[in-house]
């Protein structure tokens, strides 16, 4: 029997063949070619609803961080189930205005605000700016001052906690660029309430990303309520807490359990009472955890390649479709798209490598499966940070996007193609 690991919610195998809600993905991949990323509607509700009902009872704003998945109907239908968003470009904040949000839905992160982004997201009225050091909160004021408006804005704190994630998305240590030394923050509200142009809203803290235990959140909090409080001694009223992102999803196989959503935000409301800090607004800014384990990326075996060492399957997606096996060495299960009764493909272990000139284009490695060339693979938990971190490397196109509800396949983004590269460049010829 081919190897297949548990499937996330709303994937289901009938005949053999594996179906996302009522749609065939082996029927999708015939359709729109490969490699396709597909997304399922009812997930990316089921999952923001985990926040809605983690949350109820308390005054909570959920702004969806777009970079994890930025494609403009999966904005719209997390803008119509209620959700804000988090931004950190001004793409990102034209992506969010062009689906409808409001600047009062929008919080804007980042580490490196230019000045056209601020001035757009000034003149957007975004609710509110999360700054990272006195040059931005300085540049900040100076631009709406200029505009004659005024910013409102939470100060990033970096409570130097380690969230034990790979280092590339760890955030909140004291080593890392992000947010501004929980020792430097009272002075930084204390410039702000000084500054025109500037209001002071709430105070925020990202510690990573892909965070799979709940201390370090926990910890990360009892510091900046610690902080609060002393801001608040100094005259300086906090309004809401942002809370970040990155709590963690199973990648399916990948051998770990992550506590469920509810368990993460429980043990955060537990330590926001116990400290007396229950009245406050809240906000998330989650983005994988909405997104991640509806999505997946369809592959075709493009050739099956023994050598003496090892056996490869060659398919058609690449780093350039899916950079988070090289970049962080992650791990993201992986199942045959038919499993055919009659399989004369024996159960091997294969090295699955995409066909971009790097040895670090590889997709899983060691991976039992059941295949032969012609034969479709589906990318588990590719519905975050795989198609928003897709390249023209090699120029290859970016792939094709669907979202499923119930029995309704969309094409919501067509393949990317090598005339659209191309055509930009002759001009300038
Ligand atoms: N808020 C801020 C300020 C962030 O920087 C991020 C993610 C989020 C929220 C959302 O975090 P999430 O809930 O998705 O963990 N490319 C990496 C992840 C990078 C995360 C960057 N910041 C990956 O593929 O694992």
């Amino acid at each position: 029997m081919p190897h297949n690991p548990h499937l996330p919610a709303h994937f289901s195998r009938q005949n053999g063949v594996l179906f996302l809600e009522g749609i065939n993905l082996h029927t999708v991949a015939a359709e729109h070619g490969t490699p396709t990323y597909v997304y399922s509607a009812a997930a990316i509700s089921d999952a923001y609803h985990s926040y809605h009902t983690a949350l109820l009872g308390r005054t909570a704003k959920i702004h969806y961080a777009l970079k994890a998945n930025s494609n403009l109907s999966v904005l719209k239908l997390l803008h119509s189930l209620g959700a804000g968003f988090d931004i950190v470009s001004g793409g990102e904040l034209a992506c969010a205005l062009a689906i409808g949000a409001k600047g009062a839905d929008i919080v804007f992160s980042g580490v490196g605000k230019t000045v056209s982004d601020m001035q757009a997201a000034l003149a957007a009225d975004v609710s509110c700016f999360n700054i990272e050091s006195i040059p931005e909160l300085d540049r900040l004021s100076t631009i709406a001052s200029s505009m004659g408006k005024t910013a409102r804005i939470s100060v990033r704190v970096n409570p130097d906690v380690d969230p034990k994630t790979h280092p590339y998305i760890s955030t909140g240590l004291k080593e890392n660029k992000f947010g501004v030394a929980k020792e430097a923050a009272l002075a930084l509200y204390q410039r702000a309430v000084k500054l025109p142009g500037i209001a002071v809203a709430g105070i925020d803290c990202h510690i990573g990303s892909q965070i799979t235990s709940i201390e370090p959140y926990v910890d990360a909090l009892d510091r900046v309520l610690d902080l609060v409080e002393a801001i608040e001694a100094a005259g300086i009223p906090i309004h809401h807490l942002d809370l970040g992102g990155g709590i963690g999803i199973n990648y399916e196989g990948a051998g770990h359990d992550v506590p469920p959503l509810g368990a993460f935000i429980a043990a955060m409301l537990t330590k926001i009472d116990a400290r007396g800090h229950g009245h406050r607004p809240l906000a998330f800014e989650p983005g994988r955890s909405i997104v991640g384990n509806a999505g997946v990326l369809l592959t075709n075996v493009e050739f099956v390649k023994p050598t003496p060492y090892k056996n490869y399957a060659i398919v058609d997606a690449g780093m350039n479709d899916l950079m988070r096996p090289t970049l962080y060495q992650a791990y993201h299960g992986m199942t045959e798209v038919v499993v055919k009764a009659d399989s004369t493909n024996a159960p091997t272990l294969y090295d699955v490598v995409g066909p971009v000139c790097e040895s670090g284009c590889w997709l899983g490695r060691d991976r039992t499966l059941s295949i032969a060339e012609n034969d479709t693979l589906a990318i588990l938990s590719a519905g975050a940070y795989a198609m928003t971190m897709a390249s023209n490397y090699n120029i290859r196109g970016r792939g094709a996007e669907v979202l499923v509800s119930g029995d309704t396949a969309k094409l919501v983004r067509p393949r990317e193609t090598v005339a659209t590269q191309i055509a930009s460049q002759l001009a300038c010829l």
